[in-house]
């Protein structure tokens, strides 16, 4: 009877462990993908690199359509040898760092050259190149988390760990990010979400510059020099300038496609749009950038509490990647140059080198102190 009795709570005691294993790791679909859904929403991921790989939302015939960039094999993310960080979380200090080396409490510290003289998004060794944990899953929400071991991102002080939730509702993705250091660490992060809102489908071009941009609260960018980095100078962009998505409500994103700085403008010789603008005197809650198509019907709302926005029109994308089944036509098989936008909330490029911006505090986070970042796209028609 006691034997019994035990050997009844060893294996419910079993049981409920199962369960909680089961919990702790749940597994993905048969396409390798967690599905999280909403009215109007569908969005899948994947652990490499906290990533979104496919973001479904209706366009003006009602239609689903999938409006970011990805592959369609959940196993091809790292191999993939032109990888440019499609939707993943770029760590743990996003985009560069002028000459590979900042300095905390006159203390310099040297991190990896792996973009020319600079350091792009922490070095070979950053988070959208590792495979996060599942923290949390529920129909409408995932967490992935990521411990980055001292030194691990090169050159880096303390360990970080961090946390990305994305939830969805009412035709809205969410994104939150938390994280906390064991000593003060350069700390900048954001979701790099390249998007094509007529998914490639659209007759008349693969190009984005038919997509419309507002940043009704960015007058103002970081110029750049040929490698991308800021010189230091904030400009204003004067209406209908090269850089002007602010003077009038919804410009083409290809508005100053002919101008003769058009090329050259996105740091180096690419066309297009490789920088950071400023999001000044917004209100939370505001609609701080708007992409649209006129094609689609689609329209993209981002809200966020980032300081300012980093845009790139997919310049270095060389037609050798294959577009997603779920976009493209026919005979359109192929990620083209200039056909995507990637936009990406964040705090000033290279501000841990700029005290003069005064965004160097900010973009420290040392032990007691948590590190938080809000985006949020909701998804609509023109
Ligand atoms: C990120 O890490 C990978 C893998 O080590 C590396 O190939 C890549 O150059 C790194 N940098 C960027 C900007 O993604
Ligand atoms: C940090 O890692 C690099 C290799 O990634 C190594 O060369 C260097 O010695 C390490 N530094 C410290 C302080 O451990
Ligand atoms: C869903 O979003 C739309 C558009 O933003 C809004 O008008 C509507 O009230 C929202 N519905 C709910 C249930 O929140
Ligand atoms: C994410 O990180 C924050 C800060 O460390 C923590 O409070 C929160 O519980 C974490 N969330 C999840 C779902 O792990």
């Amino acid at each position: 009877m006691v034997i019994r009795s035990w050997l009844w709570m060893l294996s419910s005691l079993l049981a409920r462990l199962a369960v909680v294993a089961a919990q702790e790791i749940p597994k993905p679909g048969a396409d390798g993908r967690y599905t999280i859904s909403a009215p109007g929403i569908r969005a899948q991921f994947i652990p490499y690199g906290a990533t979104l790989t496919n973001l479904f939302v209706k366009d003006k015939s009602g239609n689903e359509v999938d409006v970011v960039l990805g592959h369609d094999d959940a196993a091809y993310y790292p191999k993939d040898p032109s990888h440019p960080t499609y939707n993943a979380i770029p760590g743990r200090y996003a985009n560069r760092i002028s000459k590979g080396q900042f300095t905390i409490d006159g203390k310099t510290f040297r991190t990896q050259k792996n973009d020319g003289q600079n350091t792009l998004h922490s070095g070979t060794n950053n988070w959208s190149y590792r495979t996060w944990t599942i923290a949390a899953v529920s129909d409408t929400s995932i967490t992935f988390s990521i411990i980055d071991k001292e030194n691990e991102s090169t050159g880096m002080p303390g360990q970080v760990t961090a946390n990305v939730t994305y939830s969805v509702f009412n035709s809205t993705w969410d994104i939150k990010m938390f994280a906390t250091a064991t000593a003060k660490t350069p700390l900048m992060l954001t979701q790099h979400t390249y998007f094509n809102l007529d998914a490639y489908r659209n007759p008349s071009t693969p190009l984005i510059w038919d997509h419309t941009l507002s940043l009704p609260f960015s007058k103002r960018y970081l110029a750049i020099d040929s490698s991308a980095l800021p010189t230091g100078r904030i400009l204003e962009a004067a209406p209908g300038s090269i850089n002007d998505f602010h003077s009038k409500p919804n410009p083409a994103l290809g508005h100053s496609r002919s101008a003769s700085g058009f090329r050259g403008n996105c740091g180096g010789s690419c066309e297009g749009y490789n920088g950071f603008w400023l999001i000044e005197g917004a209100k939370k809650g505001d609609v701080v950038l708007r992409l649209g198509s006129a094609w689609s019907g689609i329209k993209a709302e981002m809200r966020t509490d980032q300081v300012g926005v980093v845009l790139y029109t997919c310049a270095w994308s060389d037609g050798s990647a294959n577009l997603k089944t779920t976009q493209g036509t026919g005979n359109r098989k192929k990620v083209e140059r200039s056909s995507c936008i990637a936009i990406e909330p964040q705090d000033y490029v290279d501000g841990i080198n700029r005290p003069e911006w005064g965004r160097v505090d900010a973009q420290i986070t040392g032990p007691g102190e948590v590190y938080s970042w809000e985006s949020s796209w909701s998804f609509g028609l023109l």
